[in-house]
């Protein structure tokens, strides 16, 4: 074997276990004991996980008129300092843009700068764009995602989202959905306007949890209609939880999400005063997303719902913004502040941190929230997520005892601000592999540009029974 690690705790998403790992080339070929390779690695008093897979990210990616401030570059640095390995961002077609160009586009723009693997869901914005889904997955992308908020931008009607979801069942794709009443949201936004009501808090403010819930209510009915997979995206309050626990009850294939900022924030945050001069009463931008951050109680019903199963994955939406260039352009009409907060790099550190260490989150389940499902979910299942033979070499050795103090200072994404500027976390990822190479050891990478592979991903797998994979 080329290399084993040794002495290290393997955690999989259905236990851990003191175990070697034996790789060649780009794979794991072998679990055990006394295994011998022609170098080894010693994994004394750390954990060896499956490198984190993050599900939904806008790298490079034009959001509401703005660019974002991480390309594929920038935000692969800061992946693979927190230990994430893979991710999977969005390809907005541009309006009258077909599926299949939108692709070749985004493929074009990752391919040099890759560090990690990648993969594509595709955003559809006209009816047009689903006599192409039949063709997806022959182009290895087996999700997709639709926008029932953004008026007159990415939002589309009931109609199309229902023949969406239906044909993507039919053509082995799950879809994923944005769900929020976007037409409601237009008329709240435009009256607090109407009212000089201009300030971030007012963004939260003209998107209740009630149209996130009514919105899920009925991408749920839909697919439960049509006996069909449905993801719901960051997932950020308490009546939208209870939406998705009565449709997993109901025996929907409903799978739901949340993201970090949703955990660690609320709306208050909105009104927090900063630093800058001249932008003191502006800090709140910072955090400006789409849902909302919520309120304390919503949070830790989010906790609770990581920790019983019926939040199924840990993504972040990482969609950067700069403060003092970008979201300044809200500064006297909170409705032009981009939507979207930072999370790429702080993802499992937050997660294992707060979640494991300070709320007895098995590290069983952060690697199923943050790996395994995420691989299952969205066709990686026997390529990532897991450590077993036969799977990718992407490896963390995830150090419980590594201190960090998250900052803009030391952070490796390129935003001029870090959401979670002084947190101190125990735990961070030491050395990270990717298909058998070390590409991250001791703060130091050693990673190419174009090293990144394209995730040819396989049709969405229905599960009857969410237990078998909670
Ligand atoms: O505010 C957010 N979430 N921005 C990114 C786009 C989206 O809605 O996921
Ligand atoms: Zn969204
Ligand atoms: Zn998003």
């Amino acid at each position: 074997m080329d290399v084993v690690i040794k002495n290290g705790i393997l955690v999989n998403a259905d236990g851990k276990t003191e175990m070697d790992i034996g790789i060649e080339a780009e794979k794991i070929v072998a679990l055990g004991k006394n295994l011998s390779g022609r170098k080894t690695i010693d994994a004394n008093g750390k954990y060896l996980i499956p490198g984190g897979i993050d599900v939904h990210t806008h790298l490079e990616t034009v959001f509401g008129g703005n660019q974002t401030a991480d390309d594929f570059l920038s935000g692969h640095l800061g992946a693979i300092a927190g230990g994430t390995t893979s991710h999977i961002n969005f390809c907005f077609p541009n309006p009258g843009q077909s599926l299949h160009a939108t692709l070749a586009n985004w493929q074009q723009k990752v391919r040099s700068k890759s560090l990690i693997d990648y993969g594509f869901h595709l955003v559809i914005r006209e009816e047009s764009h689903l006599e192409e889904l039949p063709m997806l997955l022959e182009k290895g992308v087996s999700s997709i995602k639709c926008f029932l908020a953004y008026k007159d931008t990415l939002q589309i009607d009931e109609e199309l989202f229902f023949k969406t979801v239906e044909k993507a069942k039919e053509h082995g794709l799950l879809t994923m959905v944005h769900a929020e009443n976007g037409n409601i949201i237009d008329y709240l936004i435009k009256k607090a306007l109407a009212n000089q009501l201009i300030s971030p808090i007012f963004h939260a403010r003209t998107r209740p949890p009630e149209l996130e819930s009514q919105s899920i209510h009925f991408a749920a009915s839909v697919a439960s209609m049509l006996n069909a997979p449905l993801y719901i995206v960051h997932v950020s309050s308490i009546k939208g939880l209870e939406e998705i626990r009565r449709a997993k009850e109901r025996g929907t294939d409903l799978w739901a999400e949340t993201c970090p900022q949703y955990l660690f924030f609320t709306e208050a945050d909105l009104e927090r005063k900063g630093h800058t001069p001249g932008l003191e009463h502006f800090e709140g931008a910072k955090w400006i997303c789409s849902p909302p951050l919520r309120k304390q109680e919503d949070q830790m019903a989010l906790w609770e719902g990581l920790r019983l199963g019926l939040i199924d994955v840990v993504s972040t939406d990482h969609c950067s913004f700069h403060f003092s260039s970008q979201k300044t352009r809200g500064l006297s009409d909170f409705s032009k502040i981009p939507n979207g907060v930072p999370g790429i790099e702080e993802r499992m550190a937050l997660l294992f941190h707060y979640g494991c260490n300070q709320r007895n989150l098995p590290m069983e389940r952060f690697v199923s929230l943050t790996a395994e499902i995420p691989a299952f979910l969205f066709g990686l299942e026997g390529q990532k997520g897991r450590l077993a033979e036969g799977y990718d070499a992407d490896i963390v050795l995830w150090n419980p005892n590594k201190r960090q103090i998250l900052s803009v200072d030391s952070h490796h994404i390129q935003l001029d601000y870090n959401l979670y500027e002084g947190f101190t976390i125990e735990g961070g990822a030491e050395m990270v592999m990717l298909r058998g190479k070390i590409i991250y050891a001791n703060g130091q990478f050693s990673v190419e540009q174009g090293n990144g592979k394209y995730l040819f991903r396989s049709s969405y797998k229905h599960s009857l029974n969410h237990d078998a994979k909670s």
